[in-house]
């Protein structure tokens, strides 16, 4: 089996990152679809994808899509396709499935007929005439039907990709470490100009910044369900390592600075970098966000502030803004990303975006107010 179909899901309005994280990596004829990126690769990209892109949920890959209409079109399309190219004799297969706008709408009947089919190919190809053991390597196996086009994949990621292994600690309104990756990567920031984030919480965009800033794989710090597949070769998972160790530049010089205003956040941000394995690369600091001075020119400052929606902490929210506002006005070099669902941010902040770009915080939407700085 020299090619696969790999499917790199991400959060709505994050695929576009994905697809251009694929291309960056090597992949050519990336398609990018709602909330996906779909490319051709080999078994041993499947390590190498999963280590290095930092904006996808997971990566799928596509064991065969065609139409059904009946449950027996199901069965019989089901057991047509390889399983066994992928799943071990001994694998342990749980389906699970989905489906919307299609005639087969029940979703634990599709998924009962998924495995029951894929059951009976892999006794057929293994020659089983008993039960299947099930009680080796995981593979989750999805059935997603949509429009009565039945997609079937195997979850190659296990734990979603945001888990890097670094959160030892959070706040009350953490972010995903795959948003903050695309956070840091929508900006022009290249690991060289100064770079702030004066509400840090737990330091996700710093740290995310600084893996970016020294080319650090970000999913070198856990292990991936596919790990133990057999048609993955441990050497293909080792090679993969090693290029993520090669390709790391613990040397490049940068300068990430994480601020909030509660010191228990600052503690924890620290913790989360040595867990990282950033040691003390970022200095973290207590800071109240308007008290903001920077000495250098040309800097990037990306921050997920409060949005206020809790009642009694608009106001105080708003000030922040308006404060914050007025702070950068001073620094017109600076460039400025601020991710809020506040409905009237540009108003109270008191300057228009150059650019804005609608996103999903979880199921918040929210919107990504980007202000270039000057160039000198
Ligand atoms: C939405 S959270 C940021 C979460 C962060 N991105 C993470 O991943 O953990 C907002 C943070 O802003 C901090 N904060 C609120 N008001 C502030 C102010 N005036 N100056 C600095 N930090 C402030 C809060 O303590 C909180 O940690």
């Amino acid at each position: 089996m020299n090619k696969v179909t790999l499917i790199a899901t991400a959060a709505m309005g994050l695929e576009g990152i994905v697809g251009q994280e694929l291309r960056d990596l090597g992949y050519e004829n990336v398609r990018v679809e709602n909330s996906r990126a779909i490319f051709e690769a080999t078994p041993a990209d499947i390590p190498r994808v999963n280590l290095w892109l930092r904006s996808a949920d997971r990566v799928k890959l596509l064991v065969g899509k065609f139409h059904a209409y009946s449950f027996d079109e199901l069965f019989e399309a089901t057991k047509a396709l390889p399983w066994e190219n992928f799943i071990s004799e001994d694998g342990e297969f749980p389906v699970v499935g989905k489906s919307k706008k299609s005639k087969l709408y029940s979703v634990p009947d599709c998924q009962a007929i998924v495995k029951k089919a894929i059951v009976e190919r892999m006794k057929q190809k293994y020659g089983i005439a008993s039960r299947l053991e099930e009680k080796g390597a995981f593979y989750r196996v999805e059935v997603a039907i949509d429009k009565d086009e039945a997609w079937l994949t195997i979850d190659t990621s296990g734990a979603g990709l945001h888990k890097r292994g670094y959160r030892v600690g959070q706040g009350d309104a953490p972010l995903k470490e795959t948003l903050a990756a695309a956070l840091v990567q929508i900006t022009n920031w290249r690991g060289d100009a100064p770079f702030i984030d004066l509400f840090c919480g737990s330091g996700t965009i710093p740290i995310e910044a600084a893996l970016i800033g020294q080319n650090i794989a970000p999913g070198f710090n856990r292990e991936f369900a596919s790990e133990n597949w057999s048609f993955i070769t441990d050497k293909q998972w080792e090679k993969a390592f090693e290029e993520a160790e090669d390709k790391a530049n613990y040397d490049q010089p940068i300068n990430i600075t994480g601020t909030d205003i509660d010191p228990k956040m600052i503690e924890i941000s620290k913790a989360n970098a040595m867990e990282a394995g950033l040691g003390e690369l970022i200095p973290f600091k207590q800071m109240q966000a308007r008290d903001f001075k920077p000495m250098e020119k040309g800097g990037y400052l990306v921050s997920n502030p409060p949005y206020g929606e809790r009642i009694g902490d608009k106001k105080e929210v708003e000030q922040t803004y308006r404060q914050l506002g007025g702070v950068m006005k001073d620094f017109p070099t600076w460039s400025v990303y601020l991710l809020t669902a506040h409905p009237q941010f540009e108003k109270v902040y008191g300057t228009e975006a150059t650019k804005k770009r609608k996103l999903f915080n979880g199921f918040i939407e929210t919107t990504y107010y980007q202000f270039f700085g000057k160039k000198e």
